[in-house]
């Protein structure tokens, strides 16, 4: 396999209840530079816990966490956030455009937690890029709520890129859009994947999860490679 961006090591996840719910059983998993995984599994499995322990907003129970070979399992909050910041970029199902700031603003919004120098001109110009990449450059001055649904996710794409992640995070990617605009949002990430990205995708879709070079699906916080 290529070098691992992601190794989770029997990683449990156990909420605090009358019983305890532990929503990651020990769980393995291994991702390499350049995949695309596709995540699925019922209601209630621990898809959304997965995905917020590989984005470093929640940490496992016990176990260890690997990402670009830093063990995040030990690191204090501000590296965490610092290497969420420098690593991750994430796309939600439903957008979380500002609806008040132009599209390109809201991605220029992604480096306010970033540390990263430039005036606003040259933050301009690497949103310019991003929506360039994603294809929606020309609705840069739009408010988000004038966008198609397709749109409006590129848009939340483009914003993913800024940080020039090298795992991107998805949950239910899709779950908001017709299947035209399904179609070019997974068009746009067979591109991403193409030039280096990793990619891990929640979702209930067959056709999304059959895009996907990879599948895990999960059941009672345990993952199980499909075929
Ligand atoms: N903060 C919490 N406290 C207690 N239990 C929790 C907490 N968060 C999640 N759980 C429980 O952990 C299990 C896994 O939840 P999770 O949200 O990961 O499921 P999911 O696979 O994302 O489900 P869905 O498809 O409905 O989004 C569930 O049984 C849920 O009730
Ligand atoms: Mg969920």
């Amino acid at each position: 396999m290529a070098e691992p961006v992601i190794e989770l090591t029997e990683v449990c996840r156990e909420f605090p209840a009358q019983p305890p719910v532990r929503a990651l059983d020990r769980v393995t998993l291994r991702v390499g530079r350049g995949d695309y995984l596709a995540i699925t599994g019922p209601s209630g499995s621990g898809k959304s816990t997965l995905l917020n322990v590989l984005g470093l907003l929640d940490r496992p129970s016990t176990g260890s966490y690997r990402l670009d070979g830093v063990e995040t399992t030990t690191l204090r909050d501000g590296a965490r956030t610092r290497l969420r910041a420098d690593r991750i970029g994430f796309v939600f199902q439903a957008f979380h455009l500002l609806s008040h700031r132009s599209v390109v603003e809201n991605v220029m919004l992604a480096e306010v937690y970033r540390r990263r120098p430039g005036t606003i001109r040259q933050r301009r110009a690497r949103a310019m890029a991003a929506l360039e990449r994603v294809g929606v450059a020309h609705r840069a001055d739009f408010a988000p709520g004038l966008l198609s649904g397709g749109e409006r996710q590129r848009a939340a794409i483009a914003r993913a890129l800024m940080g020039e992640p090298s795992l991107l995070l998805c949950d239910e990617p899709t779950g908001n859009l017709d299947s035209r605009n399904t179609e070019a949002v997974l068009g746009l990430f067979d591109e991403l994947r193409g030039q280096g990205l990793t990619i891990v995708v929640i979702t209930h879709e067959q056709e999304v999860g059959a895009r996907a070079g990879r599948r895990v699906r999960i059941t009672d916080g345990v993952p199980a490679e499909e075929a």
